[in-house]
């Protein structure tokens, strides 16, 4: 029996406005609809992992405020362990975005609780150090996440990043992962480089690099090279929020069941442009029974 897939990362409330156009400085708008739904790319990909199959557990914290409960049993409901999740005085994290009509969206979050997740508690050590994979984010302090890493490479864990919301890494940290999951803005703020083919070859010198190109599909590379292109199928996207989440929850529940990582890209293209179809983040996520439904082309 593999360990969990573990997900050292964030829960925030999302609170979504849909709107015609994003209001300019100093501009007042209309929007067409408001919505709370439980997110945050820890969460997010936890959920996401835990209905495409896998065994599941967060890591993080909630806060003390009505959002905390609300986002502790959306990870219950769903089948997720929770028993490293720490629920701290203050406010839960929040993230207030905006969708427009092309589903596009525009996201500010406040991390809250989050922010308190700095050193690794005891039990999470443990569970990472029998995990299947250890999957992390940059919504939670990065000394917890050199930390997390690093105790997962003395332990032969497999690592996964998402370096989002894009900041400059710790020293040391992108050495200790195997697999980095980014969109174009992400890979292209983090190499340096404009060209997002470019950026994603210097990024993946010593691990796999993932870049997430939306409706143009992926990049696979590694050792410096393209390995690989893959198309999205193309669908009419409602909102486009947690996409990329969907994609790295559903790949780790694939890799840790046994596939190649080109046939968990697969499914997990397949996953993310069902999220796309439907509104919010965790509200959108497929299951394994919807992803296989959809099948691979
Ligand atoms: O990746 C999407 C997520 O980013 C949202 O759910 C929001 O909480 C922010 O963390
Ligand atoms: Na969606």
């Amino acid at each position: 029996m593999p360990g969990p897939i573990v997900v050292l990362g964030s829960a925030n409330l999302d609170f979504v406005v849909r709107t015609p156009a994003r209001p300019g400085p100093g501009e007042t708008v209309f929007g067409s609809a408001f919505t709370t739904v439980p997110g945050g790319k820890g969460l997010n990909q936890a959920i996401a992992a835990r209905r495409a199959g896998g065994a599941v557990c967060m890591c993080g914290a909630v806060g003390m405020d009505a959002w905390g409960e609300v986002l502790r049993d959306t990870l219950r409901a769903d089948g997720v362990d929770v028993s490293t999740l720490a629920t701290v005085p203050g406010d839960s994290g929040t993230a207030h975005i905006t969708v427009q009509g092309s589903g596009e969206n525009s996201i500010i979050v406040v991390p809250g609780a989050n922010a308190s997740v700095t050193t690794l508690s005891a039990p999470a050590a443990e569970l990472i150090a029998g995990a299947a994979a250890l999957v992390m984010q940059f919504e939670l302090p990065q000394s917890v996440l050199l930390e997390a890493a690093a105790h997962a490479r003395r332990h032969g864990v497999r690592t996964v990043l998402t370096p989002a919301p894009v900041l400059d890494p710790v020293p040391g940290l992108l050495d200790l992962i195997d697999i980095v999951v980014l969109n174009e803005h992400e890979v292209t703020r983090l190499s340096g480089l404009p060209d997002i083919e470019d950026a994603t070859r210097a990024l993946s010198g010593s691990r796999t690099v993932i870049t997430t190109l939306g409706a143009d599909g992926c990049l696979l590379a590694a050792h410096g090279e393209i390995v690989r292109r893959f198309a999205a199928p193309a669908v009419a996207t409602v909102d486009s929020t947690g996409a990329g989440d969907t994609f790295v929850g559903v790949c780790v529940a694939r890799l840790v069941a046994g596939d190649p990582l080109p046939r968990a890209i697969e499914w997990a293209t397949v996953g993310a442009g069902i999220s796309v179809t439907r509104a919010g983040a965790t509200s959108s996520m497929p299951t394994w029974a919807e992803i296989t439904a959809v099948g691979l082309t």
